[in-house]
This record gives structure tokens, sequence and C-alpha cells, in this order.
């Protein structure tokens, strides 16, 4: 056994409907008076905020709502955000919404207070403190972020940065399964898919793969494939949402500490350059990194073929199963699978390619090393 470190957030509740009654454990755990809830439009126009809106102010914390967050929040959104906390002398930052709600809350959280700017805390652990309390609430079962210290920001038309940091931990998560029931199918299918991919790339990351994060993913990987297909196609199932929304935070939670590879890193690309969303981007390329993969890693996918008891009998055998399952779910759950359906033209892979691997950050995760022109050849597959 190596030596390894794993971080989590403070504390993690699990509970229907508890959205609507946390008001007086806010106030009580973190002397909470005066809350900005950061989320997108939709929602907003949703009123899935509402019922934790009215239990925060029942309790007397005043409630102002920021939810100008779009989907690969820019860095203006989270200026506007940390300005709003700063005029109203803000004690707790509430996240609420997918990982772009998410991500923005954490930076909110650590530039309110203090005096850095989002400028000066880019790459790893450039964060001097944080002064108001973090609480994040997913309402995708997907990127985890609710349990990750990592935010990206869409920094130019189409480049994204990450800020990675302990101080970007939560200090309490939510799983409320009822604020999922109405996320539409193709929302749904794209970030399971996209948890999905967390967990089989933390199981196979080459420098800091762990027992926890291990054990995270085989758990996650079965309550995520044997829920996504029912929670795409009957979203009113609430068991299922709920198995969702464990699993994409155990996934979460795994990638946190050991860190995920090539298919986040060929998938980006296709997020910057044309806008497909992060758990579609993650699924064009995924069973065709997986591919090229296996040459290294087939011992691993075949552990993980193994939890979801998939047949074959060498590990060969089953990294072909593991690699077919995941593409009969992207086709079940109606998931675009090639490129060229995306309106990206095969011209356009050179590029894709010269992206990726500007992508060390996470291509030094991958088990097996990805050169350019390997690059391009995943690209071609997928195309
Ligand atoms: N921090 C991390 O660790 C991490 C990991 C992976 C991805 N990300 C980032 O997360 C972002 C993607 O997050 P996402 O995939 O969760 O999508 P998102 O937050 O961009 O939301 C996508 C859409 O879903 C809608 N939506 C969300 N919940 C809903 C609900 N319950 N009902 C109806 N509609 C709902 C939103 O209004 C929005 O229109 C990207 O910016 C990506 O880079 C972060
Ligand atoms: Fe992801």
């Amino acid at each position: 056994l190596q030596n390894f470190i794993f971080n989590s957030v403070g504390s993690v509740i699990v509970e229907d409907g508890i959205s609507s009654k946390i008001g007086p454990s806010i106030a009580a755990k973190f002397n909470s008076r005066n809350v900005l809830l950061i989320t997108d439009s939709g929602l907003q126009k949703l009123g899935l905020i509402k019922p934790l809106f009215d239990s925060l102010v029942r309790v007397g914390i005043k409630v102002t709502v920021f939810d100008a967050v779009e989907a690969d929040p820019s860095e203006s959104v989270v200026t506007a955000a940390v300005l709003v906390a700063k005029e109203q002398g803000i004690d707790c930052i509430i996240g609420f919404g997918g990982g772009s709600s998410m991500d923005v809350a954490k930076l909110v959280a650590v530039l309110a207070s203090g005096n850095q700017n989002l400028k000066d805390i880019y790459g790893l652990d450039k964060v001097t403190g944080r002064g108001v309390s973090l609480v994040q609430i997913p309402t995708t079962a997907g990127t985890g972020s609710e349990v990750t210290p990592i935010s990206i920001i869409t920094t130019g038309e189409d480049t994204k940065m990450g800020i990675v940091d302990a101080h970007l931990y939560a200090d309490l998560v939510m799983l409320d399964a009822e604020l999922t029931v109405g996320l539409p199918s193709h929302i749904t299918a794209a970030t399971g898919i996209d948890a999905m991919v967390h967990a089989i790339e933390a199981y196979t990351s080459a420098i800091k793969k762990n027992p926890m994060s291990d054990a995270l993913v085989r758990e996650a990987l079965r309550l995520l494939g044997n829920n996504i297909v029912e929670a795409c196609l009957n979203g009113q199932n609430i068991e299922a949402r709920r198995a969702m929304l464990i699993g994409a935070m155990m996934a979460g939670s795994a990638f946190a500490n050991a860190p995920v590879g090539a298919v986040h890193a060929l998938a980006y690309p296709l997020g910057g350059r044309f806008h497909i969303p992060h758990g579609l981007s993650n699924a064009l390329v995924l069973p065709h990194v997986l591919r090229f993969n296996a040459k290294a890693a087939s011992g691993l996918y075949s552990e993980l073929a193994d939890v979801m008891e998939l047949p074959g009998k060498t590990p060969a055998a089953k990294t072909i199963a593991f690699i077919e399952w995941l593409e009969t779910i992207a086709d079940t759950v109606g998931i675009e699978r090639q490129l060229r359906q995306l309106n990206i033209a095969e011209s356009d892979i050179e590029m894709l390619a010269t992206d990726a691997m500007q992508q060390t950050r996470l291509l030094i995760n991958n088990p097996r090393e990805v050169s350019l022109a390997d690059a391009r050849a995943i690209y071609e597959a997928a195309w």
C-alpha cells in the first residue's frame, strides 16, 4: 500500500425534502444571519429555490438571491456575485444548482472576504483563506462539485481554467432528491454519464489512486449504473433519483482525491470550442478513450466490469463488455454518439487534439500516455 491523503467536505445530509426545512440548522450551525443564494435563472423560474428561501427567511435569515449563473460560468459572473456578497456583508454562501452554480459559489465564498482577486487564485493551492460559510445543494446528479475542491471557469471565448484548493471544500452538503425529479431527461443522461466517468477515471488514476477512492468508485458505479436508465426514462422515480445523487457525490469524492484523466482532457476542448455540455462532451469521447487505455488499464476496467456483473472470462473480454455496456447506456438514454452529429467537422480534429494536449493537469493522471497523434486518433474514432 502506498501512502495517501484523503480529504472531503465537513458534513453531508441526505434527506428527501431537506432543503425546505434547513433554515434552523443553518442559523444554528453557522450562526448565519445573511445568506447569498447562488443559482441560475432556470432554477429560479422553476421555483425550485422557493422552499429553501422560505425556510431560511422563517428563522429570520436575510436572503439575497444571485441567479445570473450561466452554464460554463465566466469570470464576469464570479466578479458580479463577489460584488453582491461584499456589498451585502454576506456571512454564508449557498450554492444551489448544477456544477455551474456550485463552482461559482465556491469562488464567491473565498473571494467575498479577504483581498484576493479571481486572477490570483487560478491553479493549485493559491487561496489564502475563507471567511464565510459554504453550503452546497446539487440539483443535477453529475459533476460531484458539491464534494470537490475544484472550480472550473470559462476564461475566454473558448478556454477554461481550474482553481483547486482545499478552501473550496463545503462546510455542509445537502442531497435532496426531490429537487431532481424534474430534471429533463437529456440533462439527467449527460450529467449522469459525467458522474460515471468520474468514477471510472478515479479508479484508473495514475498517480493518486487510493483505497478510499476505490471503495467510493465501486459503490458509485453500482448506484449510477443501475439507476441511470430508470432516472432518464422515469424521472419521477425518487428512489432512482436519490441513488443517482448519492452515486454522483461518491464519484465526486473519489475523483477529488484520485483525479480524472484523458476522457476529461479530450472532453474539455469540445465544451470550450463548441459549447457542448460537459456531460455530453465526456460521453462522446468515453468509449474511444477507454479502448485506447485498455492496453494499460484492462485489469482495472475488468474489476469495474465485475462490479456491474458483466460477462467475460478474461480481463480483455470483460473490458470489451464494460465498454459496450457504457455504449448501450448512451444509446438507451438517447445521448449522441458521434462528433459529426454535433456539427463538428473532421477538419476540426487537429484543433481539438492540440487543445487537448494543453490539459496536462489531467493527462498526467491517465493510465496510458497520450500523444498528439493518439489524441487525433481518438477524436477520429469519435467523429
Ligand atoms: N467542480 C468540479 O469538480 C466540476 C466537475 C465537473 C464539471 N464541472 C463544471 O460544472 C459545470 C456543469 O455542471 P452541470 O453539468 O451540473 O450543469 P449546469 O450547472 O450547467 O446546469 C445545466 C442546466 O441544467 C439545469 N438544471 C439544473 N438542475 C435542474 C433541475 N433540478 N431541474 C431542471 N433543470 C435543472 C440548469 O438550469 C441549467 O440550464 C461545467 O461548468 C463544468 O466545467 C465542475
Ligand atoms: Fe466531469
